[in-house]
């Protein structure tokens, strides 16, 4: 997302302030950040009731926000001059607000439909999470708009029920049937740990991930690539494996595990097989990669990472040529892992390397993509950082 107009040194929360100021002609009575997240493992297993491991990522999106007297809300973003106007009418409806102003209208409609009685708003949004490259901007939104509202309404709502809220609020009124990751990492997310959550009892631990103690570095690759068919494609292998659980009898494919994945592959037609294998393998992926990280072996959780990116390429098939092309040029540049992170189609990669080295594992995968005439990529290196906040 760009902070185009505003001056040099602006921060996100800066531009969200005066995108208020600017808009209403008044000051904000809070302003809320949260961030964007990346997974380091355990890809499209969270709505199959199994383990991943994300972190938030140290880029935010800050919500400026006011009550609004009428018991109406109005939201600006930076992303586009005009904001949106809507009501209860509108809130009520899943599909009356569209466009990215849609997250904000499932967060009021997901507090209705709990029973909350949400206050009227005015919000300017400003966000560093950039929008389409699967870095859960959405959630960002969803997760600081939930925050700003349940403070200017003293909502009662303990911060452990906000994942599911923000989750419904972009299956149900968005219209994305998405998986509880994206909403826990970046609400529940704590610097220097990444977040083990069972997706099935949502319980969580943080797992310390010292990348700085350790030397290292998690290197996040924007693959650039267009998002191809991603949304049908999502739908479709969700829906694969609901079919392939049925089949086999279970609550969930997280009931089928590793000693059990042969017996039950036996069942099943060669493509869910696939499916049913990259599920069964990346829980326990998870598992090993929390065991590793406990003992303090952050380095030995490269080959997990990697062996992840090959079971999303060649069994769960959500790899695009820029993806797999950014996580081999990676590895040949001393990479110790890499797969791509999140949805699939596009969107992110990240690459556990010798801090020392980012640059030039970063400068290898740009010179992979010129030579097959790939739009250049965009590379950062991240910290786990904290998530949802109220920042005054
Ligand atoms: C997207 C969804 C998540 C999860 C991942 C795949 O990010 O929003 O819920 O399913 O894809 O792991």
């Amino acid at each position: 997302m760009s902070a185009e107009g505003a001056p040099a040194g602006t921060t996100v929360a800066d531009r969200a302030t005066a995108g208020f100021r600017q808009r209403y002609g008044a000051e904000p009575a809070g302003r809320w950040a949260a961030p964007g997240r990346v997974n380091l493992i355990g890809e499209h297993t969270d709505y199959n009731d199994g383990f991943v491991l994300p972190f938030a990522l140290p880029l935010r999106t800050v919500v400026a926000a006011a009550p609004a007297p009428d018991g109406r809300w109005t939201v600006w973003s930076e992303l586009d001059d005009e904001p949106v106007e809507f009501g209860a009418a509108e809130a009520g409806e899943p599909g009356r607000v569209d466009g990215w102003a849609a997250y904000v209208a499932g967060v009021v409609w997901a507090l209705r439909a709990d029973g909350h009685d949400v206050p009227g708003a005015r919000l300017a949004v400003a966000s560093d999470v950039p929008v389409g490259s699967g870095l859960s901007s959405s959630a960002a939104i969803e997760s600081a708009v939930l925050a700003a509202l349940v403070d200017l309404g003293g909502l009662d709502l303990p911060a452990g029920r906000w994942p599911r809220l923000a989750q419904r609020a972009e299956n149900d009124y968005v219209g994305a049937p998405t998986g509880i990751m994206d909403q826990s990492a970046v609400i529940r997310g704590r610097a220097g740990h990444a977040l083990f959550l069972d997706c099935r009892t949502e319980e969580i631990e943080q797992i310390p991930f010292d990348l700085d103690g350790a030397g290292l570095a998690v290197l996040v690759i924007d693959s650039r690539a267009p998002h191809r068919h991603a949304d049908g494609e999502y739908a479709a292998r969700r829906k694969s494996c609901e079919r392939a659980a049925a089949t086999l009898g279970v609550t969930a494919l997280r009931d089928v595990d590793v000693a059990g994945l042969d017996a039950a592959l036996n069942r099943l037609d060669d493509e869910t097989r696939r499916r049913v294998r990259h599920v069964v393998t990346e829980n326990q992926r998870v598992l090993d990669t929390v065991a590793l990280l406990r003992a303090g072996r952050v380095r030995d959780t490269g080959p997990l990472l990697t062996a992840s990116h090959a079971s999303m390429r060649d069994d769960f098939e959500i790899t695009v040529p820029e993806i797999d092309t950014a996580v081999e040029a990676a590895l040949a540049a001393g990479a110790y892992g890499a797969r791509m992170t999140g949805g699939g189609f596009g969107g992110c990669v990240l690459a556990l390397v010798d801090a020392e080295a980012a640059d030039t594992v970063a400068a290898a995968v740009t010179e992979a993509y010129a030579e097959r005439g790939f739009t250049a990529p965009g590379t950062l290196t991240v910290l786990p950082a904290g998530g949802v906040t109220r920042l005054d």
